[in-house]
C-alpha cells in the first residue's frame, strides 16, 4: 500500500515508517523542518516539507503523494504543551481528513490515547464514556482527543488507535527524558512535576508496540481500539521496577489517587491478533537501556 504518514518524525513515527517500510509498503511523510525531512529519506521514505497548519499546501502535498491510507502520528508535545497539542488534534486532523477526501483516500489511521476515559474502578475498555466532565486542562485533552476521532471517522475507514502512556526511545519515560531526571532530582525536568509511587492507574505501551499496532491497523475495521500493554497498575508497583531500571532509589509510597487513572485493557487488539514485543513495563522498561 502506499501511507502518507503526518507525525513522521516524532517518538511513534520515527519507529513506524521502518516498520512501514519493512512490511513492504511505499511510504511518505511530512515534516516542517529540513532536518526531518532528511531523516525520513534517510529511513527510504518519500519526504514532504509542509505544516499540516497550511490547509491548501497540505491538499496539494497529499494529492502528489496520492496514499491509500493517510496515518496520523500529530502530536505537540516535546514541551508537554497540551494546548498546542489540543490545537493539532484539532486543526491538524481537521486538515489532513480535508486533504484525503480532496484527494479520494477513504481509511486514515490516527494516534488517540487510552486515558481519556471517565473514572471507574477497572480498567477500560473501548466501550467506557470519555471523561466529558473532568476538570478544565484535563477536559481540554479529552475534548480535543474527541474530536480528532469524530473528524477521523469522517473518512469512510477510521482506526482511532488508543495509546496508552508511551514509553521508549524518544519519550518522557525513556533514560534520558523528563521522567527520569525528575525521579533523579533534577529540577530542570519540572514540567512533569515529582513523580509519585501512589495508587494512580496507568496503562504504558512501549513506542516499538505503539508502532506495530499502527501497522497491523492497516486491516483493522473502523472504530476506536485500546493499544495498552498487558498490565495496567498503579504507580506504587510500577515507580519501584522503573526507577530500578534506572539505577536510581524509589520514592516512598503515598496513597491516594487520580480518580479517572484507571488503566485501559487490550482485549480488542489482542483479539485482532496484536502481539506486543513488551507485554508489560516489567520486562519493557529494563529494555529501554539495551
Ligand atoms: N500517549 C502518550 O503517552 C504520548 C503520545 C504522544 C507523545 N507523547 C510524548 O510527547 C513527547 C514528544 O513527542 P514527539 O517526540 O513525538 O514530538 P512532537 O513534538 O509531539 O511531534 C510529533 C510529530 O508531530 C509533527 N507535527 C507537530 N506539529 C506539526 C505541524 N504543525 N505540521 C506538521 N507536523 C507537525 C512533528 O513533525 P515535525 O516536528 O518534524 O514537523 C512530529 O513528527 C514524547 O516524550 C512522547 O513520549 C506521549
Amino acid at each position: 500500500m502506499r501511507i502518507f504518514v503526518a507525525g513522521a518524525t516524532g517518538v511513534v513515527g520515527r519507529v513506524l515508517i521502518p516498520q512501514l517500510i519493512a512490511a513492504g509498503h511505499q511510504v511518505s511523510g511530512i515534516s516542517r523542518s529540513s532536518a526531518g525531512m532528511a531523516g525520513l529519506r534517510h529511513q527510504g521514505a518519500t519526504a514532504f516539507q509542509g505544516d499540516v497548519f497550511d490547509r491548501d499546501a497540505l491538499k496539494q502535498i497529499v494529492v502528489e503523494a496520492a496514499p491509500d491510507v493517510v496515518m496520523q502520528q500529530l502530536t505537540d508535545l516535546s514541551t508537554a504543551d497540551s494546548e498546542a497539542t489540543d490545537t493539532v488534534r484539532r486543526l491538524g486532523t481537521r486538515n489532513l481528513v480535508e486533504a484525503a477526501k480532496n484527494a479520494g483516500v477513504q481509511r486514515i489511521v490516527a494516534q488517540s490515547l487510552a486515558f481519556g476515559y471517565a473514572p471507574g474502578d477497572a480498567p477500560a475498555d473501548e466501550s467506557a464514556p470519555l471523561d466529558r466532565d473532568a476538570e478544565e486542562q484535563r477536559r481540554g485533552m479529552v475534548e480535543g482527543v474527541e474530536a480528532l476521532e469524530e473528524t477521523a471517522a469522517e473518512l469512510r475507514d477510521a482506526v482511532l488507535l488508543r495509546y496508552g502512556v508511551l514509553y521508549g526511545p524518544g519519550t518522557w519515560y525513556a533514560p534520558d527524558g523528563p521522567a527520569a531526571a525528575a525521579l533523579a532530582g533534577d529540577p530542570a525536568a519540572s514540567f512533569l512535576g515529582s513523580v509519585e509511587a501512589n495508587d494512580s492507574v496507568v496503562s504504558f505501551v512501549h513506542v516499538r508496540d505503539a508502532a506495530r499496532a499502527a501497522v497491523d491497523a492497516l486491516e483493522w475495521p473502523s472504530g476506536p481500539v485500546n493499544i495498552t500493554d498487558d498490565e495496567p497498575a498503579a504507580a506504587r508497583e510500577w515507580v519501584p521496577v522503573y526507577a530500578a531500571s534506572l539505577g536510581l532509589p524509589a520514592p516512598r509510597p503515598t496513597s491516594g489517587k487520580l480518580d479517572w487513572a484507571r488503566g485501559a485493557t487490550n482485549t480488542l487488539a489482542r483479539s485482532r491478533g496484536w502481539q506486543p514485543e513488551f507485554p508489560s513495563w516489567r520486562t519493557g522498561f529494563a529494555a529501554q537501556l539495551s
